[in-house]
C-alpha cells in the first residue's frame, strides 16, 4: 500500500506532502525529535507565518452557560483572547473546570459563545449557521478525545475513513486513503481489527489517523492521553505532533499533563474562565518548528 497521494487530495485544495513514512519514536526534548530535515514540514509558498488568514484566532471570548440574568453562575469563559498560528500546536492547561474544554468546544464551533468572536480563514465562526459549522468541523476540523470515541462495531480502517464517507468520497478511495495512515502510525496489520480488539494506545493511534485524514486545518484534542500510562502518553503525543506538523494541521491539546503539554511548540495556562499564562520559550519543540511560537494575549 502506499501512502497518501497527493494527487487524490479534492480539486482546489493545496498540495500537501505524503505522511511520514515510518514511526519514529523520540523523547520530546530531543534536539532530533520529529521530522527529519528532508521530510521537515514547511509553510506553503507565498504563506509566511504569521499569516492572519490561516490562524484560528479568539477574540474576548465570552461563555456563559444556561440562561443569562441571576441566576447564571460565573462565566466559563470570562473574555479569552488567543491566537493559535497556522501549523503549530498549542497546549491548554488549567485545573479541574476552569473552562478548558468549554474553550476547546467554542474555538472548534461546537459551542457557540455568549460574546465575543472566533475567527477562521476570515471568518467568525460564531455567527455560522448551525449547518455551516457542522461542514467547518467535518472538512476543516479535527478531534481526538480522551477515550478515541470510536465506533465499536466498525474495524479500524472504516473508523478512519468515515470522516471522508461523511464527506462524500466513495467507500473504496476512503478506505484507501485510510489505509495510508496504518504504517506511520504504527498500525500496520490492524485495519481489520475492532476498537475492543486494540489497545488504548492503539485505539488512540485509530482516533488520530481518522482525526487527521480529512487533512483538517486544525486538530482538537481533549485530554488526549488522559486515559493511558506515561510512555503510551508519549507515544500517542509523538504521533499527534508528528503527524499535524507534517499536514500543516494546527494542533490545539487540552491536558493536566506537563509532559504532553512539553509536546507542543506552546502553552497557556487557563484558570477560571481566563488566560492567566502563556510561555512558549520553555515548551518550544526542537526541530523544523524550533522558531514557532504559540501567541496568548
Ligand atoms: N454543559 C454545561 N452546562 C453548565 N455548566 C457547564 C457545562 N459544561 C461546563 N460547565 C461549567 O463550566 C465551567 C468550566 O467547565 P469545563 O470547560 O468543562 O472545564 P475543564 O475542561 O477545565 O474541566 C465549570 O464550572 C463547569 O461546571
Ligand atoms: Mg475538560
Amino acid at each position: 500500500m502506499s501512502y497518501y497521494d497527493p494527487a487524490r487530495t479534492p480539486s482546489g485544495a493545496p498540495e500537501r506532502p505524503a505522511f511520514p513514512a515510518s514511526p519514529t519514536l523520540a523523547p520530546p526534548v530531543s534536539p532530533t525529535v520529529g521530522l527529519t530535515g528532508a521530510q521537515a514540514p514547511s509553510r506553503p509558498a507565498g504563506a509566511p507565518s504569521p499569516d492572519p488568514a490561516r490562524d484560528l484566532v479568539a477574540r474576548d471570548l465570552v461563555m456563559t452557560y444556561g440562561r443569562s440574568g441571576a441566576s447564571a453562575g460565573p462565566p466559563a469563559l470570562g473574555g479569552v483572547d488567543l491566537t493559535i498560528r497556522a501549523g503549530e500546536s498549542l497546549a491548554v492547561m488549567g485545573p479541574s473546570g476552569s473552562g478548558k474544554t468549554t474553550l476547546l468546544h467554542v474555538l472548534a464551533g461546537i459551542l457557540r459563545p455568549t460574546g465575543g468572536q472566533v475567527l477562521w480563514r476570515g471568518r467568525d465562526i460564531a455567527r455560522m449557521s448551525d449547518r455551516e459549522r457542522t461542514v467547518l468541523r467535518r472538512e476543516d476540523f479535527g478531534f481526538v478525545f480522551q477515550q478515541g470515541m470510536l465506533l465499536p462495531e466498525l474495524p479500524a480502517i472504516e473508523n478512519v475513513a468515515l470522516p471522508l464517507m461523511l464527506g462524500g468520497v466513495r467507500r473504496s478511495e476512503a478506505t484507501a486513503r485510510a489505509a495510508t495512515l496504518f504504517h506511520p502510525l504504527g498500525l500496520s496489520g490492524l485495519e481489520k481489527r475492532r476498537p475492543g480488539e486494540l489497545s488504548g494506545g492503539q485505539a488512540q493511534r485509530v482516533a488520530i489517523a481518522r482525526a487527521l485524514v480529512a487533512r483538517p486545518g486544525v486538530v482538537f484534542a481533549d485530554e488526549p492521553t488522559g486515559a493511558l500510562d506515561q510512555s503510551t502518553s508519549a507515544e500517542v503525543m509523538h504521533h499527534l505532533t508528528q503527524l499535524a506538523a507534517h499536514t500543516g494541521a494546527s494542533l490545539v491539546v487540552v491536558t493536566h499533563d506537563e509532559n504532553v503539554a512539553r509536546w507542543c511548540h506552546g502553552v497557556v495556562r487557563v484558570r477560571d474562565g481566563r488566560i492567566a499564562g502563556a510561555d512558549a520559550d520553555d515548551h518550544v519543540a526542537a526541530g523544523p518548528v524550533q522558531a514557532a511560537t504559540a501567541v496568548a494575549r
